[in-house]
């Protein structure tokens, strides 16, 4: 493994999740790999899972690590070529780029989209700018549409907890107060498609994700016809991909309740997680024991760890 930007870094979805979970028997194993190695972690945005998994992955495998909030912490970067900075950015991708891969051995990138400029959000503009200029390993560490180290959690996490080889795995969208970006749900559709799982969406109309990642799933618009007979519940909110980054109407009866639970075949519930309580889902689904929302944020650091120990094997 060189990069791990998506799914497509990854030739079998179901063999990583396993490696992963065998991992978590001896996280320690193979503390050796990354002696002397130094990761990177740059964050453009706010996060606490990602943040904290990530770095403790990269340790268990003995890495050193260094967290910086770009554009915080640092010069505000400007991205476009030929740009004349005479306005508030201080530093060019290229030589800012350039230099944290100096000092690094692989660099982990967070880089939400604008959700206003979908064309500029959906060719991963950020993303590949650092790709450009740097000359090491690239870990995707949520970008503007994909977020492959929650959705190799994900798979892990269903993997652990299924009492059947092919469960139905349903991707609910829920309410929210704020747009939010489709990365989560793409990333998550696109990793269930090359899974060997029974895998529907539902969501209200004008939610529909970019076929590029709804792929082959089965798309109900009726929730209650789609949380039938299902094994796992993913629930998640996400703003329109057609009027982009837009809330579309009030759906606030999305919310993922109890009641909705008892549809299903006595599904476990997930959700990448934050949430908002009581907006997307109710507190008795949160704090039922077939909630695994911190068991699934707990397996993010195996995830991490799982990919981290391949490139490492590589450099
Ligand atoms: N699920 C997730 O990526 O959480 P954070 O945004 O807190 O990292």
């Amino acid at each position: 493994m060189k990069n791990f930007l998506s799914v497509k870094d990854v030739v079998n979805t179901e063999l990583l999740a396993q490696q992963a979970i065998e991992l978590k028997q001896n996280r320690f194993a193979f503390k050796q790999l990354g002696e002397n190695k130094t990761m990177v972690l740059l964050f453009l945005n706010s996060s606490l899972r990602t943040r904290i998994s990530t770095q403790k992955a990269a340790q268990n495998l003995g890495m050193n690590t260094i967290i910086l909030n770009l554009n915080q912490d640092s010069w505000q970067m400007e991205y476009e070529d030929g740009a004349i900075m005479n306005g508030s950015t201080v530093e060019h991708i290229k030589e800012g780029a350039a230099v944290i891969s100096e000092y690094a051995d692989i660099i982990g990138i967070r880089a939400f989209p604008t959700l206003i400029d979908k064309e500029k959000d959906y060719s991963e503009y950020v993303l590949h700018k650092f790709l450009e200029n740097v000359k090491v390993p690239v870990v995707n560490m949520e970008s503007a549409t994909v977020h492959p180290l929650q959705s190799l959690t994900d798979l892990m996490t269903i993997r652990e907890h299924t009492t059947k080889p092919k469960p139905k795995v349903v991707l609910t969208w829920a309410p929210h107060i704020k747009p939010l970006p489709q990365c989560v749900s793409n990333s998550f559709a696109e990793w269930m498609n090359k899974s060997d799982i029974e895998f529907v969406i539902t969501h209200p109309e004008g939610y529909e994700l970019s076929e590029h990642f709804s792929g082959k799933a089965n798309i109900i618009y009726n929730q209650e016809e789609a949380f039938e007979n299902a094994d796992f519940i993913y629930a998640k909110n996400w703003s329109s991909y057609t009027d982009y980054g837009q809330i579309i109407g009030n759906h606030t009866d999305w919310k993922i309740t109890d009641k909705m639970m008892q549809l299903t075949n006595n599904a476990k519930f997930m959700h990448c997680l934050p949430t908002r309580r009581n907006i997307e889902v109710a507190d008795d689904v949160l704090d039922s024991n077939n909630s695994l929302v911190i068991k699934q944020a707990a397996n993010r650091e195996f995830a991490a760890q799982i990919v981290l120990k391949n490139i490492l094997k590589t450099i």
